[in-house]
């Protein structure tokens, strides 16, 4: 398989390079700028991308290419920072710029050298520094009406600098940019997919593990279904797998991941059905935040349980993907590295001696889809939207009783169904059961009832997001039914806050 390896000079948006150059097709990795020469070189790159940065070159300890990246005699792309840092190392002279360059800036090329397309496109550009005199050997490939050198690069060497971000969405063109490097510049096969890796992923699990045993807990979610599936591949019976029904889960959760998982993995899911624990330990709770530690503490003592007759060496499966570990530094990563905490779910106890099994630390979330699809997991777990941990009990406001609960299940299961049979689509949609209880008439008698809010959003990636404007018919046939079916709720609110300033869940 060949590779491309970006190094990583800090900016916010290094992760969208690996991502633009796994979208052609060419498996590519991050790695912090002073990561051992030894690690980067492990996964034999046909090529080099310096990242973007904050720094400036001539800060006291920016941070330098390394020399190895330097001397390998391969093609190096360095974006922003990186052509900053790729000048200054050369030979060539980098200053501050007149004014900031920030936003869209048009760029003519005359001369692409194979890695631009000749005429004019879109940019984003967003630097302070920029190059003023090029490293001998190079030419200009592009420039925008404020940075004569937008583009520059040495054909001989393989060696080009862009002032701009082709990683980000603002540049259209961007995405073909980085694919002619990998491709077209270093030679790389457009042949990797994420499920093109099963087969050395499941080798992988078997070295790691040995001799060993493993455990994993199974939320329902798409990470851990994945991350099972594939270790069970790999370790077929020294493999536990569990599945806490915490009684917070949605209508027919807990039976439809059962039996969409269980086959997978050889029925030896095991379901530990602790729903009367969980409503014990939480009687009378209302303060969000400890129904959170609560849920946390029970779902660790449960866990604890299930994995004390493991035989040693013992090992746990987390679903850990990309975007979840900092690549920045080897420090940060070593710090993520460590048990993800679930925020739902309070994290796993750091005296638990298990090493970890992390087999989509590389991926990216759409990448996890692709991979469960190349195992056949069932759509119906891969398309799952989001859902918290702590599940029901903090979309419950107030009081969690068997009760609530069940009137809540009721009211989201009838939303959802709707949404079905009108093919509305969204990010995520639930209804949540708010601790307010309203005056109101139902048949000839004043009643006093529970409200249900319905949240229904749109977003691509959960830091923002707004409400689905919803047809109006949608939504009174959404609440007729809840009022008529949902035994003690007699109001529904729609919820038509964006975030920020909201967030999606109420707690
Ligand atoms: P907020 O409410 O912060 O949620 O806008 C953003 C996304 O995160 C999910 N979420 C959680 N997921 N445990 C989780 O696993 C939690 O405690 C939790 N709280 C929020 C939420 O559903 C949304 O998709």
């Amino acid at each position: 398989m060949d590779t491309i390896a970006v190094i990583d000079f800090g900016s916010q948006t290094s992760q969208l390079i690996t991502r633009r150059v796994r979208e052609a097709r060419v498996y590519c990795e991050l790695f912090a700028y002073d990561t051992p020469a030894e690690d980067v070189l492990s996964i034999n790159p046909s090529g080099y991308i310096l990242s973007g940065g904050p720094a400036s070159i001539y800060e006291e300890n920016a941070p330098k290419i390394p020399e190895f990246v330097l001397e390998s005699g391969q093609p190096i792309l360095g974006i922003c920072y990186g052509m900053q840092a790729l000048a200054e190392a050369l030979g060539g002279q980098v200053a501050p710029a007149q004014s900031r360059e920030y936003g869209v800036a048009e760029i003519h090329v005359e001369d692409g050298d194979g890695l631009l397309e000749l005429g004019s496109q879109p940019v984003w550009m967003s630097h302070g520094d920029r190059v003023e005199v090029l490293p001998s050997g190079f030419q200009v490939i592009a420039s925008s009406n404020n940075s004569p050198y937008a583009a520059m690069g040495d054909p001989t060497a393989r060696i080009y600098g862009l002032q701009f971000h082709p990683e980000v969405e603002h540049t259209p063109g961007g995405g073909e940019i980085l694919r002619r490097f990998a491709v077209d510049i270093c030679g790389a096969k457009a042949d990797w997919s994420p499920s093109s890796n099963i087969p050395r992923a499941i080798r992988d699990i078997q070295e790691q593990v040995g001799e060993g045993s493993a455990i994993a807990a199974v939320s329902g979610g798409v990470d851990s279904a994945v991350a099972s599936v594939l270790a069970y591949r790999a370790l077929g019976e020294r493999l536990k797998c569990v599945f806490v029904d915490t009684g917070l889960l949605r209508s027919g959760e807990s039976a439809m991941v059962s039996a969409s998982l269980g086959p997978l993995l050889n029925d030896q899911l095991q379901v530990i059905d602790a729903a009367d624990k969980f409503l014990a330990s939480l009687e009378g709770v209302t303060d969000p935040e400890q129904k959170r530690r609560i849920i946390g503490e029970l779902f660790i003592r449960l866990f604890e349980e299930a994995a004390a007759p493991l035989k040693p060496p013992r090992f746990l499966v987390q679903g850990t993907i990309y975007p979840d570990i900092v690549e920045s530094s080897g420090k940060d990563r070593e710090v993520s590295a460590r048990i993800k905490t679930h925020h739902n779910v309070g994290g796993l106890p750091a005296d638990m001696d298990f090493a970890l099994v992390e087999p989509l630390r590389l991926l990216f979330k759409d990448e996890v889809r692709e991979l469960g699809r190349g195992l056949d997991l069932p759509a119906e777990v891969l398309e799952r939207q989001p859902f918290p941990g702590p599940g029901l009990a903090i979309r419950c406001l107030g009081e969690v009783t068997s009760a609530r609960l069940a009137a809540l299940r009721a009211a989201d299961r009838i939303l959802t169904d709707e949404l079905k049979s009108h093919q509305q689509t969204s990010a995520q949609a639930f209804a949540v059961l708010l601790p307010v209880r309203s005056v109101g008439v139902m048949g000839d008698r004043r009643a006093y009832g529970e409200t249900i809010a319905l949240r229904v959003v749109t977003t691509e990636d959960f830091m923002t997001a707004d409400w689905a404007r919803l047809p109006h018919d949608l939504l009174a046939g959404i609440s007729s039914r809840i009022v008529n079916e949902v035994t003690g709720v007699n109001r529904v609110v729609y919820d038509i806050t964006s975030k920020p300033p909201a967030t999606i869940e109420w707690e």
